[in-house]
């Protein structure tokens, strides 16, 4: 349920998020950051959904933040090394995985930061702060 709604295009993903946060910046920091806020509030909407730790697990999915739960950091994980993906160093998350989940939090943080940067886009701030947590934290 985490990618609900995932195959939306950004533009109708940002009216839908503006609807519940009105402020949002999400938008101004990549189109495949959206979906997992707007997922968030609509499967409150749509399924009445209402446990707190789902709301965030969701919520953040696409950008980690700090203090994630352990379930947090498990939705996380899950949906960057899931089957379906084929990028550079996928391959390392997933054996990490199985060994140590902060480590492999970390590693994908810190894989998305570089990856992003390469290409010189904008790292919203969330994932900026998971990652350096995630370094204060992960041993
Ligand atoms: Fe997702």
């Amino acid at each position: 349920m985490h990618d609900y709604k995932k195959p939306f295009g950004r533009v109708e993903l940002t009216e839908l998020l503006q609807q519940y946060e009105p402020n949002e910046d999400f938008s101004s920091y990549g189109g495949v950051l959206l979906h997992g806020p707007v997922a968030a509030y609509l499967l409150k909407e749509d399924f009445g959904i209402e446990d707190e730790e789902i709301f965030h697990a969701v919520y953040y999915h696409t950008t980690g933040r700090a203090k994630m739960s352990l379930f947090e950091k498990i939705i996380f994980l899950a949906d960057f090394i899931e089957p379906g993906r084929h990028f550079p160093g996928v391959h390392e998350v997933r054996k990490l995985a199985e060994k140590d989940l902060d480590l492999a939090v970390l590693e994908s943080l810190r894989s998305t930061i570089q990856h992003l940067s390469s290409k010189h886009v904008l790292i919203h701030p969330l994932t900026l702060s998971a990652y350096n947590d995630q370094v204060r934290t992960a041993k």
